[in-house]
């Protein structure tokens, strides 16, 4: 590393002043930033008491000189920069100069630092910002700094803590963080004596999200890569089954920082609309890689803020490959078939109990080629060979399931070719995969194909519109009316074709042909409702709008089906995007794979 310098006031004075030091959790994140800046392979973090008490980083960095070492502990004295230009190209974690002081001045610290090319190191005690001793010492390569009592000498900030426990979950929380950031670097976090991980630091993020999160988080996640022109963006997205109910899985890096960014997780959020339930949250791992000079970093104090030059092309880029990521994957969670034993009067019991059980996204995440072998199905036969004839089809609930519109111009075939053996609980279509056993929620698919074929007529040609032989007159409050008037826009773009009538009233003359007629009062109120609500979490009231349509015209639950009907639901499904979720983002299929089958059956162990 560059020899460390104090920066003159010119270039300190640019930089976003504040306390650094916060918490135990933020004299980790300085001193690990350090280490990483000090191109460690290596770092071992050690906490007792939620780190007030006792912390220690221990690197196996550049290390630094004794006269370094010294100068460390002064404000502005940085190696990372020198002039006020340099601000605008940072590509290290630190540049104010400002961590090691603060910390200094509110604590007891020993730092133990040695290069590897000197036979001795130094070691320097600095206690509430006065030098006590510097000395040689023997220690390995590297820094080691050791922060005891923290906040012993500002009574208020001490007061101002939460208590251990909390403070020691927010040092792990963050040390997360840092640990992601940096696959290539073996991080181990010791809390009280126990060792809470280890992270193998081989350079391969799925590694550390095992380490850190487990098999099953890990196997819920797709991997997601784009390469544009200003950036490029790595990491993992949650299928629906990682969704959670806060943001708190959602991480954003941006070079190799770990920063909090609305703008990403608006692009988040749009991009899983319809994929999951109003309210939950999607989880991700993003590393956005971008030219230095095309992001802020010098916006907060603790520097856990960026902004972006072009706030556009970030979002539509992360937006879109988000998006790419969840139509392109197999979101199906398999089901796991798990036997319980329960003894009750010697009679032993059996029972069976389905559990979603995401699939591992290391085996397969595609439907594996050699899992169709003696299936009787081609893989690469088109659609048609296994779809029926329709002719005489009668539709469900009066609404037929037109999936060969000009709106779906290409097949998408995110699921396999499916044999329908039949339906269960008057709710359930079941088929026959060349994989297994798939379990379809009849009303969550057709609304889902109901939705996207709503929605891409929409965006192509706009609803088509039927005139109604006798108008209907429809009864309105003085407020529906208005919002009517308000989005009369928007109805008429949905097919809706209507006059007011009296003070109150309007009729209608022409409704969208997916309206059945006995729903057809009912529905239209329905959307003046939601017209006229505030909360869209989100949706446009268009998009809000398509999707209460296809929910009122979606086959039922409890509905007993016709085998074309099912056929239908299913081919249906084969053409949409994302046939995996319903427009609120409960699952519309669920497997159950052959293998778990033989298991169950005890054909295989
Ligand atoms: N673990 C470490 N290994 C090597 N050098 C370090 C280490 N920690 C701090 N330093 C040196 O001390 C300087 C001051 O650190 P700090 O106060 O955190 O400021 P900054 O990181 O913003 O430069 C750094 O610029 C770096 O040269
Ligand atoms: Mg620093």
């Amino acid at each position: 590393m560059d020899k460390i310098h104090i920066l003159d006031s010119n270039v300190s004075n640019k930089i976003a002043a504040g306390e650094v030091v916060e918490r135990p959790a933020s004299v980790i994140k300085e001193l690990v930033e350090n280490s990483i800046d000090a191109g460690a392979a290596s770092i071992t973090v050690e906490i007792k008491n939620g780190g007030i008490s006792y912390m220690r980083v221990t690197d196996n960095g550049c290390g630094m000189t004794r006269e370094d070492a010294k100068v460390s502990f002064i404000r502005h004295a940085t190696s990372k920069i020198i002039r006020e230009d340099d601000l605008n190209n940072i590509k290290t974690l630190g540049f104010r100069g400002e961590a090691l002081a603060s910390i200094a001045s509110v604590s007891h610290v020993e730092m133990s630092t040695k290069l590897k090319e000197e036979t001795y190191g130094s070691k320097i005690i600095i206690n509430g910002g006065e030098f006590e001793s510097v000395e040689d010492c023997g220690c390995t390569d590297g820094t080691s700094i050791i922060v005891r009592n923290l906040f012993y000498n500002t009574p208020a900030r001490l007061k101002f803590l939460k208590t251990e426990s909390r403070e020691g979950t927010i040092v792990s929380e963050s040390l997360y963080s840092l640990a992601l950031s940096k696959p290539s670097i073996s991080f181990k976090y010791i809390k009280d004596g126990k060792v809470i991980f280890n992270t193998p630091g081989d350079g391969d993020l799925g590694n550390v999200v095992l380490t850190l999160y487990g098999k099953e988080a890990y196997g819920s996640l797709i991997k997601i890569s784009y390469t544009g022109n200003i950036l490029s963006i790595g990491g993992f997205i949650g299928n629906t089954d990682a969704a959670r109910s806060n943001r708190n899985r959602q991480l954003f890096f941006v070079n190799g920082r770990f920063i909090k960014n609305k703008m990403l997780t608006a692009a988040v959020d749009n991009a899983y609309k319809t994929y999951l339930p109003i309210s939950k949250f999607a989880s991700c791992i993003l590393f956005i890689t971008i030219y230095p000079d095309l992001v802020d970093v010098n916006v907060h104090p603790t520097k856990s803020e960026v902004r972006f030059q072009d706030q556009k092309e970030v979002f539509s880029a992360v937006f879109n490959t988000i998006r790419n990521g969840l139509t392109g994957e197999v979101l199906i969670p398999d089901t796991k078939l798990k036997v319980e034993k329960k003894y009750d009067d010697d009679i032993e019991e059996k029972r069976v109990q389905v559990e979603m059980f995401p699939k591992d996204y290391s085996v397969a995440p595609r439907v594996k080629e050699a899992e169709y072998e003696n299936t009787g199905i081609n893989m690469e036969a088109p659609v048609k060979n296994i779809e029926y004839d329709t002719k005489n089809y009668e539709p469900i609930n009066s609404v037929k399931v037109e999936t060969n519109k000009p709106n779906i111009e290409s097949v998408k075939n995110l699921l396999p070719p499916l044999i329908i053996i039949g339906q269960c609980c008057l709710t359930y279509i079941l088929a026959q995969g060349p994989d297994g056993l798939y379990i379809i929620d009849q009303h969550a698919a057709h609304e889902r194909i109901l939705y996207e074929k709503f929605k891409g007529d929409f965006e192509t040609s706009g609803v088509i519109s039927q005139g109604l032989i006798s108008p209907l007159l429809v009864e309105l409050t003085q407020k529906e009316r208005n919002i009517v008037k308000e989005n009369i826009e928007k109805f008429q773009k949905l097919g809706f074709e209507l006059e007011y009538f009296g003070t109150n009233s309007v009729i209608l003359r022409s409704v969208p042909v997916i309206f059945g007629e006995p729903q057809l009062k009912q529905l239209f109120i329905e959307l003046i409702d939601l017209a006229g609500s505030d909360d869209l979490s989100g949706r446009s009231i268009i998009d809000k709008m398509l999707y209460t349509m296809a929910c009122k015209s979606a086959v039922k639950a409890n509905n007993r089906l016709v085998q074309k009907e099912m056929e239908e639901i299913v081919s249906g499904l084969r053409k949409i995007n994302n046939p995996y979720t319903c427009p609120h983002g409960r699952p519309t299929i669920i497997k159950l794979t052959e293998n778990e089958l033989e298991k169950k059956f005890k054909r295989i162990q």
